[in-house]
């Protein structure tokens, strides 16, 4: 079972996702600009209204991706606007999640899951799918918010993301989150 209404953040709080104060808590340039290059393929999974995909958006450029995945068709309407106001609507492709995983085609070089792994009932399976999309050599950051996420139950996804072969990089710290870094061997 992967779509479980009440575990997940509902698109009516979307506006909470993305505001001034997130952009300053949360500043995407900060947290996830030394990552990203020109050019890129990038995937933000469980994207929601979009901040962070708006931002890679740019850090990829005209020529680079953004996969923007979301099991809520209604948070994939949101951001679809929002690129179309912005100008980024070509980077930007939008994926609706299925009930039986990400289902995307195309491989990253960095994919970003913040404040969403916790949702997902099928942490294995999910976090096992992320890795085959990730190119080699490829990073992949998860954020957690500590409000919802014990140290423990973080580690244990700490531990499942290692299984699947990524290597841990290293525990970027960023405000009111737990956070790691993981990279996909040279293949
Ligand atoms: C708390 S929001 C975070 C949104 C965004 N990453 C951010 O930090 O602003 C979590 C998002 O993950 C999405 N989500 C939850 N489970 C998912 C799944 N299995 N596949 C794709 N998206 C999922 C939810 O619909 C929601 O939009």
């Amino acid at each position: 079972m992967i779509n479980e209404p009440e575990r997940i953040c509902s698109w009516q709080h979307a506006w909470f996702l993305d505001n001034w104060v997130r952009r300053a808590i949360h500043n995407p340039d900060r947290i996830i600009g030394k990552y990203i290059e020109k050019g890129q393929t990038v995937l933000d999974l469980g994207c929601g209204p979009g901040m962070f995909s708006l931002a890679m958006a740019k850090m990829v450029g005209e020529d680079g991706t953004v996969i923007s995945v979301d099991i809520q068709e209604e948070m994939l309407h949101i951001l679809r606007r929002k690129s179309e106001d912005s100008g980024l609507k070509s980077q930007i492709h939008l994926h609706k999640s299925g009930s039986d995983g990400i289902g995307v085609r195309e491989k990253a070089n960095f994919a970003l899951a913040f404040y969403m792994v916790h949702e997902v009932p099928d942490k294995a399976g999910f976090l096992n799918e992320v890795a085959t999309l990730i190119k080699p050599l490829g990073r992949f950051l998860i954020v957690e918010p500590k409000l919802h996420v014990s140290k423990s139950s973080f580690e244990e996804t700490v531990e499942i993301a290692q299984s699947t072969g990524l290597i841990l990089i290293s525990r970027p710290k960023i405000l009111f989150s737990r956070a790691v870094l993981l990279q996909k061997n040279s293949g």
